[in-house]
């Protein structure tokens, strides 16, 4: 496969759609072809299963819940990521695996390695060139999310689920640091852009 497979991931509120827009903006600019998605939602299908999964009121159990996302995954990078990335494209994609592990696996009862397995089962084993963690001490989280007025079923758990999230993604960047790059998301919005930039110009010089 020719193209770039970049993700971003993070807490929610830890900026990722800015620095998805600023990242985005300057590889168009540069002449790239560059497609945006994101997961859950990133297909017609992943929007009902985004739908289910944020949204359903009750309980989902937990490996139904893993499941639901592998599903959207699976459909999602057969169907659009992959033919993407084989016509040379650059993937710049919101939340991927490492979500799946760090909201499934650390921020729940399940084994992350367990979540890991489905996901690369999902998905033939893709993996992407480049995961940018926006890592947020999650009372900062929150209080960017204290500023929408409507959380959805995920976004309202409680702060102890979030500090575990966020120690289950770094312990995935520190298992595979090549893959990722770990910043601050308090850091200033151009400074994270710019980080992000050098990073992602040395993997296309590569
Ligand atoms: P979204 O509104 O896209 O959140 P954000 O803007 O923070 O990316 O909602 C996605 C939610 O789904 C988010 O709370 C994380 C969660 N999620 C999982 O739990 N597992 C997964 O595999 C994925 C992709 C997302």
């Amino acid at each position: 496969m020719s193209g770039l497979f970049i993700t971003l991931e993070g807490g929610d509120g830890s900026g990722k759609s800015t620095q998805s827009a600023r990242l985005t903006g300057w590889l168009t600019d540069a002449g790239h072809a560059v497609l945006v998605t994101r997961e859950p939602g990133g297909t017609s299908l992943g929007l009902e299963l985004r739908d289910i999964v944020l949204h359903r009121r009750g309980e989902i159990a937990p490996r139904a819940e893993a499941l639901l996302y592998a599903a959207d995954r699976a459909h999602h990078i057969a169907t659009v990521v992959r033919p993407a990335l084989e016509r040379g494209e650059i993937v710049v994609q919101d939340r991927y695996i490492d979500s799946s592990v760090a909201y499934q696996g650390a921020g729940r009862v399940l084994d992350g390695g367990e979540v890991r397995g489905i996901s690369m089962w999902a998905t033939e084993n893709l993996l992407p060139d480049l995961t940018i963690l926006l890592d947020l001490h999650e009372a900062d989280g929150r209080d960017r999310m204290a500023e929408r007025t409507k959380y959805d079923r995920l976004e309202a758990e409680a702060d102890d689920f979030h500090g575990r999230v966020r120690a289950g993604y770094l312990a995935l960047a520190a298992a595979e640091p090549g893959r990722f790059l770990v910043l601050d998301a308090r850091l200033p919005i151009d400074d994270l852009a710019a980080a992000i930039r050098a990073r992602v110009e040395s993997l296309l010089a590569g």
